[in-house]
């Protein structure tokens, strides 16, 4: 049995993988940490919050009491540190929080697992951290680090950090860098859940610059399936890419959703640019496939469909969203972007 302690396992990507993994495994016990920001959802795991092999504890990475407290009573074996701030318009907004909860949380974490002498850390980066890229070539995992906003600068603070606790105190780290994902529960301030709730709503939807900037996109359940393979099979010390080479860009994606929603395109707004916006990012997975045999299974074309479709279907989840303090970020976000 691997008792894992997952943060962040209310956002996106954390409670998609608490979903699958507890589906599929039943070697598996997760404690998920999750500070529940704006950004943290509980409805996401609805069908799991009742099962044996899962514990939620509402609580902070920084809380070293805390984490000290969990690794020792659940006896943790791995971690997996999905939580973070996660928005880079947010971090343009301001970038303390962006400091304190990706750098200084990863810290503590990574300061645990020292003292508790873990199998495993799994530190979910991205592929920001490699910074922009011009319409040729390709993220490897050799790419020296060049982030550009504040949300990648910290990441990458982080990623610094859980190496050098790998170098000097042989802490167990594997880290991950994925580009852009999609799909399921994604919180409705990045591109395409967005979108799809504006266009759904007859709102603008906000192109920002001339809209051809690109972004490699990947299925959420893709994505997780490779952080389980990493968990397995990671060979510490290591960073894998993880990938789908889905690049499109940006006014394409809009489109697409217009088009799947019956909608005009003069819903599109073209915005201010987003301050110090990456061009391009395309991310090269050889080293994940071939040295862990991963395999992205979903096609862009169905994936995205399911996405459209899943938001058309369940309404009550992103209405409570947008209904709270979500009006007033939008506000702020985009009256700072009309041109
Ligand atoms: P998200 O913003 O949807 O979720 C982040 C979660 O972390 C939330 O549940 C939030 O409550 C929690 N959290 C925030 N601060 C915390 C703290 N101090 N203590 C405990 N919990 C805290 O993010 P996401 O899109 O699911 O991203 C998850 C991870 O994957 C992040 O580390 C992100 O950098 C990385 N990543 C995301 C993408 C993407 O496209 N979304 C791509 C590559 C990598
Ligand atoms: P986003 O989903 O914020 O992800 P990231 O910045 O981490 O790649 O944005 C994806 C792309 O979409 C990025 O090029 C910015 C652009 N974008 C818009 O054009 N309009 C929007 O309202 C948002 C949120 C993003």
């Amino acid at each position: 049995m691997k008792n894992i302690l997952v943060t962040g396992g209310a956002g996106f990507i954390g409670s998609n993988f608490i979903n699958h993994i507890l589906k599929n495994r039943s070697d598996i016990f997760i404690v998920n940490l999750d500070k529940l920001t704006y950004a943290g959802n509980l409805n996401n795991l609805k069908d799991v919050e009742n099962h044996q092999n899962y514990f939620f504890v509402k609580g902070d990475i920084v809380n070293d009491e805390l984490v000290n407290y969990l690794f020792q009573k659940y006896e943790i074996t791995h971690v997996i540190n999905f939580a973070a701030e996660s928005h880079v318009d947010r971090s343009i907004l301001g970038s303390e929080v962006f400091f304190r909860t990706n750098v200084l949380g990863t810290n503590v974490l990574l300061e645990n697992a020292k003292r508790f002498g873990v199998e495993k850390f799994v530190q979910i980066s991205t592929d920001e951290v490699y910074g922009s890229l011009g319409p040729v070539g390709e993220f490897e995992e050799t790419t020296p680090l060049q982030p550009n906003s504040p949300y990648a600068a910290s990441k990458a603070a982080a990623d610094m950090m859980a190496l050098a606790f790998y170098h000097t105190y042989h802490v167990p780290v594997v880290i991950t860098r994925c580009s852009n994902n999609y799909g399921l529960y994604q919180f409705p301030e990045k591109l395409i859940p967005l979108m799809i709730i504006n266009a759904m709503n007859n709102k603008k939807l906000p192109v920002y610059g001339d809209g051809l900037n690109v972004r490699d996109w990947i299925y959420v359940i893709d994505h997780n399936k490779a952080v389980e393979m990493v968990l397995e099979k990671g060979k510490v010390g290591e960073v894998y890419n993880i990938g789908a080479s889905t690049e499109k860009p940006n006014i394409e994606i809009v489109k697409l959703i217009l088009k799947q929603l019956g909608k005009s395109d003069k819903l599109i707004e073209y915005v201010k640019d987003r301050p110090g916006h990456d061009r391009r990012y395309a991310i090269n997975s050889s080293k994940i496939k071939n040295e862990l045999a991963w395999q992205p299974q979903y096609s862009f074309e169905s994936a995205i469909k399911n996405t459209i479709n899943w938001y058309l279907e369940n309404e009550n989840w992103w209405k409570e969203i947008i209904s709270g303090d979500y009006q007033n970020y939008y506000k702020l976000q985009y009256s700072s972007r009309s041109n």
